[in-house]
């Protein structure tokens, strides 16, 4: 038996994390018996001798909540798991807490330049037994002790809104200080100062110059202490970095004499300073090149998978320029960015010695190639990607007879792996790259059975909780909101859409239903309850109608059927799209407050009901869909009307029975009888036919669509959707040589061209929803219902002859779920396999269910 992946509240032995709660979580394997429970202990001793608390949990996802109440600053914890005659042990470290900082931040007098070198040499005469070092440097900063690089982190501090938290980092240098130590810090500009936001962009958001407060603690053997803080003494120069920036890139210049500038200690407050939540973003992986000229006769390296993040050279000999540039597509077979709009995405490289490895610091690049000036072709061979991610454990794995299908799912990971740095963003290489709510809350689900996403998300949703609280419960279009004079774009001066605004409920939600983590729901219960009182008040304001019929509402973004090339509008009544998420969202918050026995829960299920009954009676006549309910004269639809106007100069056609209408309705049950929901279903059928069997959904629909023909009944149509290979559908992008997922059906046409470049990436996760479909119906893996204390999986899998095989596996708390099964004639074979205190119940195509036991379970089943 063993017992791993030990982790404090989702982190693995955090060093200087934020514990505004504690949640203990571990992974089991082996022979486990699900009567006996996990004890978890804490001490702040290593032999546990006094104990601080102690719990235990039966619960199959091993993982166990407290409120800490006896946690001290810069202190260690031991903790331990014990389940049967088996033990782990791990740690976790505070930070500074409430105590006050003594160092100050620190600035420069002189204008403002890209990069500044702070540092101060230290001695040590004393033997050390522990040292940290508590910093945040602003914009982006990386930490050196002696010209080494401290820690495997880039792109530190992160992004956050930086004008309501600012996170610092902790770092362990006990064994990298030595008796004389140069402790330096490069400062760029990063989100803080650099250009960003679209159109064109925005500097010095949070603030005008690099600044720094680091505070470095050091206790000898002694037992004496010292500390070392940010002050006048400390030096700062400019360096080699000429410029710097998320979107364009960044100039290193190793010709540039440094100027030592001089230090000003700046009144800045001190408050909105907290241990970090976020998680580490690392180099994950390496990829080497292909060489190849382009039909323009540039040199292109072709890293055969679009990435986030950057490249590393070496130089064989002394170099006076070499430039690389990042673009994601070739067209006629040359390099091209046109799709980045303003983002240069450009790494330049002056007077560089031989022998020197070098990369960026704070910038990353959304690509799969890159343009190379001034290198030979040999020496462009050597240039090694890497690719940069918020570090999080993969917990899916998925293999089938289908080569595009495997693809299709490699892609899904891969913009999930891209987008996922520091916050979840829309896409990794425009001018834009941010924290789109509606994009994450639909691809929440995905996202969650991908990687082990607790901390990520948690840091997302704390920037979410206190930009909602500015906004009066109103969950803005991304978090970070960053917060400019003389805004003009409606994303900035707006909040509170459904889907987006459903982030605030849809993350925690699907959090808890993955991982049962009772403190980290407890922690964001409010962003659910705030969202939707702003719904309900708003709702009220206007005499309680219960439908969600008014605002400024994005409906079914990007979606197909308005038959208006490149419209951003699709043709489903916002009303009904608005409505429906009104009641998911009220349901969602009432099951969790009920999680929680928080009796608030009552008011949201009331509210849900109300909802419910509401949608029924305005889109029914009876059994029947009404096609022309009163909200296609509504508010919300006046306001599409005239943004579609504005920006394209179009009407826009508006229905209720679209493909998106009608699966959102059946997927959610939003029908007044068994009747209607035939009806609605015939109704779908005849919808897909009309479209020979294609999608024409955007972000709200296409993730519930292929769940709600299968529901429904229509096993040929989901699953004749899914294995789609002409555009529109997710087998075309494979079938164009894709990597990663395309923001929208027709990114590329099947000529291979470009379909725009004005909002146009090929790296967007949000219709990688679909992954959910593969995972819970293709394999059949469905996780306990939330309010299923018994934590019993329904495992039902459906069958399809676009398949010969397929298995695929969660890693659950006690190890893997794995289902498989095999086709032969009109028999199925299927192997699940079925980790040790777990519950599940197997569902045969006949409906007949059986409990599966631990371990191989073996059935035979038949195709539908
Ligand atoms: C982003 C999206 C986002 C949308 C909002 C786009 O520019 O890339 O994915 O959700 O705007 O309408």
């Amino acid at each position: 038996m063993k017992i791993s992946h030990l982790k404090v509240n989702g982190v693995d032995t955090p060093l200087g994390y934020c514990f505004d709660y504690l949640t203990f979580s571990w992974k089991l394997e082996g022979q486990l018996d699900k009567t006996e429970e996990c004890r978890v202990e804490i001490s702040k001793e290593e032999d546990f001798k006094e104990l601080l608390w102690r719990g235990s949990t039966k619960s199959s996802f091993n993982t166990i909540s407290l409120q800490p109440e006896f946690l001290k600053p810069k202190t260690k914890y031991y903790w331990r798991v014990t389940y049967g005659n088996c033990v782990a042990i791990s740690t976790f470290e505070t930070a500074k807490m409430d105590e006050p900082w003594k160092a100050d931040w620190i600035s420069y007098r002189e204008e403002t330049r890209d990069c500044v070198t702070f540092s101060k040499n230290i001695s040590f005469t004393k033997e050390i037994k522990q040292a940290r070092l508590y910093a945040v440097g602003h914009g982006l900063y990386e930490v050196f002790l002696n010209g080494e690089k401290v820690g495997n982190e880039y792109l530190t501090p992160g992004y956050h809104s930086y004008d309501l938290l600012q996170q610092y980092q902790t770092y362990d240098v006990t064994t990298s200080l030595k008796a004389d130590s140069e402790l330096s810090f490069i400062v760029g500009n990063g989100w803080y100062r650099g250009r960003f936001v679209f159109e064109g962009g925005f500097e010095n958001i949070y603030g005008d110059k690099q600044q720094l407060i680091a505070e470095l603690h050091v206790e000898y053997t002694d037992g004496t202490i010292d500390q070392f803080v940010t002050d006048e003494t400390w030096i700062v120069k400019t360096n080699h970095i000429q410029d710097n920036s998320i979107y364009d890139g960044e100039i290193i210049d190793f010709s540039l004499e440094e100027t030592l500038l001089t230090t000003q200690v700046i009144d800045e407050d001190k408050n909105l300073l907290t241990a970090r939540l976020d998680l580490p973003v690392e180099v994950m992986e390496e990829f080497a090149p292909r060489v190849f000229f382009d039909t323009k006769n540039q040199m292109v390296l072709d890293f055969g998978q679009e990435i986030t993040g950057w490249i590393v050279a070496e130089f064989l000999e002394d170099k006076s320029s070499v430039r690389f540039e990042f673009g994601e597509l070739l067209q006629n077979g040359a390099f091209y960015t046109e799709n980045l709009r303003t983002a240069k995405q450009e790494f330049v490289i002056n007077n560089v010695s031989k022998g020197i490895k070098v990369r960026p610091h704070f910038t990353f690049f959304g690509f799969r190639y890159v343009k190379v000036e001034g290198l030979t072709q040999e020496e462009a061979a050597l240039v090694v990607a890497q690719s940069l991610q918020s570090k999080m454990d993969e917990t899916f794995t998925f293999k089938s007879s289908s080569s595009s299908l495997n693809q299709l799912v490699s892609n899904i990971r891969w913009s999930q792996k891209d987008n996922f740095l520091s916050i979840p963003t829309d896409c990794p290489q425009r001018d834009e790259r941010m924290g789109w709510t509606g994009d994450i809350a639909i691809f929440a689900n995905t996202a969650c059975y991908n990687m082990e996403t607790r901390a990520f998300l948690a840091h997302f949703m704390e920037n979410l909780k206190l930009e909602q609280r500015l906004l009066d419960g109103a969950t803005p279009f991304f978090a970070p909101v960053p917060k400019v004079n003389d805004a003009q774009n409606p994303f900035l001066t707006n909040a509170g859409a459904a889907v987006w605004g459903d982030a605030a409920t849809f993350i925690p939600y699907t959090l808890y239903r993955h991982f049962r983590d009772k403190g980290l729901l407890k922690q964001y219960i409010e962003l659910m309850t705030d969202w939707v009182d702003w719904i309900y008040k708003q709702d009220e304001a206007r005499g309680g109608n219960r439908l969600w019929d008014f605002g400024w509402q994005l409906g079914d973004w990007l979606a197909l059927d308005t038959g208006i090339k490149g419209s951003v509008f699709g043709a489903t009544d916002s009303a009904l799209i608005a409505s429906t998420y009104y009641y998911i969202s009220a349901d969602y918050t009432a099951k969790m407050l009920s999680v929680l026995s928080d009796n608030r829960f009552e008011f949201y299920q009331n509210l849900a009901k109300e909802v419910r009954q509401k949608i029924i009676d305005t889109y029914f006549i009876g059994d029947e869909l009404n096609v022309n309910p009163v909200t296609l004269q509504s508010e919300v639809e006046n306001i599409r009307q005239s943004m579609a106007q504005k920006y394209g100069g179009v009407t826009i056609p508006t229905a209720i029975d679209t493909q998106t209408g009608l699966a959102v309705l059946l997927r959610h049950g939003l029908y007044p009888s068994e009747i209607a929901r035939e009806k609605l279903k015939n109704r779908l059928q005849e919808k897909m036919a009309e479209n020979k069997g294609y999608l024409t959904t955007g972000f709200a629909g296409t993730g519930d669509l292929p769940h709600a023909l299968l529901d429904s009944g229509l096993h040929e149509e989901a699953m004749n959707l899914l294995f789609k290979k002409e555009t529109p559908s997710w087998l075309f992008e494979v079938e164009m040589g894709a990597t990663t997922t395309w923001e929208r059906w027709d990114s590329i046409l099947p000529n291979g061209e470009i379909s725009g470049t004005d909002m146009n990436s090929l790296n967007h996760y949000a219709y990688g929803a679909v992954e959910d479909f593969i995972v819970e119906k293709l394999l059949g893996i469905q996780l306990p219902n939330v309010l299923d204390e018994s934590e019993t999986y329904v495992i039902q899998p459906n069958f399809t002859n676009h398949l010969e095989w397929v298995e695929g596996a969660l890693q659950t708390a006690n190890g893997n779920l794995s289902v498989s099964w095999t086709i032969s004639g009109n028999d199925v074979t299927v192997d699940v396999i079925l980790p040790g205190r777990t519950s599940a119940e197997y569902v045969f195509s006949n409906g007949e269910k059986i409990y599966l036991k631990p371990g191989h379970n073996k059935m035979k089943d038949v195709m539908a």
